[in-house]
């Protein structure tokens, strides 16, 4: 696995402007484009598929402040397991120390599966002015972790961090019954990836799960390794929230053999 090289935008990347050029199913998400990115009209790039997994950007910023806040200054590397049309990765990339000029981050790797919406967010993430500061790959989040824990020399050098520096961000997709309609969404539920699957993947490093707002408390709490405590947080948009994220801490070795 090694880092992407810039990708072309394609037939399924888009920057609609007018109400007429987009999906009727995708209409009310067009009409919140300001929301979810402010500076739409500078050109940005989505999937049609996006438009229901974003981070709006005002979330993005405060979740890229929150996480540098939540982690030890040492963490030096973030990854973006589920870099999407690149809002995450992009405030990630923009984040700062508190001099407001040095960079939070010295490395920030965003991952994505489907290459025309990894195209999106190089694109994106060039209207910032970061698309040189983020390590982009194509592929599969899970396959890099594996890599990165046991095989470590079968990734580019650019992908081969410290593990013991380096802090996960996870915002996977929220198919399955109910996350819409239940009043507590069970996260064992979760498509295609569920809260066990995500655990077992991150738990050996510190992190952040953005998760639908109605997720089950108590199957989060669960995941604290012993003697630690998660830090959960809602984000709110004029007053009403967008989703939760879950500051977990890495697991302790004594913690390796405790089933999830
Ligand atoms: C909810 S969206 C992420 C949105 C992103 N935070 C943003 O603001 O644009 C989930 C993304 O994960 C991608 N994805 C799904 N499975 C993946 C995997 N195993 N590895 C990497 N990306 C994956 C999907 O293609 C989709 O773009």
């Amino acid at each position: 696995m090694k880092q992407a090289k810039k990708l072309p935008l394609t037939s399924q990347c888009h920057h609609w402007t007018r109400l007429a050029e987009v999906p009727w199913d995708l209409q009310k998400y067009w009409q919140q484009r300001y929301t979810i990115f402010p500076y739409y009209n500078d050109g940005i790039y989505m999937t049609e598929a996006a438009w229901y997994g974003v981070t709006p950007e005002p979330v993005a910023t405060r979740i890229a402040h929150d996480l540098a806040s939540v982690v030890s200054p040492s963490k030096a590397t973030v990854v973006d397991l589920f870099g999407g049309v690149g809002a995450n990765a992009i405030s990630l990339a923009l984040a700062t120390c508190e001099d407001g000029e040095t960079p939070r981050w010295s490395k920030v790797i965003a991952i994505e599966l489907d290459a025309p919406t990894l195209a999106c967010a190089q694109h994106n993430a060039s209207l910032y002015g970061v698309a040189e500061d983020i390590v982009w790959v194509l592929g599969d989040s899970f396959k890099y972790l594996q890599l990165l824990l046991n095989d470590p020399d079968k990734l580019g050098p650019e992908l081969r961090v410290d593990t013991a520096s380096t802090v996960l961000f996870a915002s996977p997709p929220w198919g399955g019954p109910g996350y819409k309609t239940d009043e507590i969404f069970d996260l064992n539920t979760m498509e295609p990836y569920n809260l066990t699957q995500l655990h077992r993947a991150y738990r050996a490093m510190d992190h952040a799960l953005y998760l639908p707002r109605t997720s089950d408390l108590r199957q989060i709490a669960k995941l604290a390794p012993a003697g630690t405590k998660i830090e959960v947080v809602q984000y709110c948009v004029e007053g009403a929230s967008k989703a939760m994220v879950a500051y977990i801490p890495a697991a302790k070795d004594e913690d390796d053999n405790q089933d999830t």
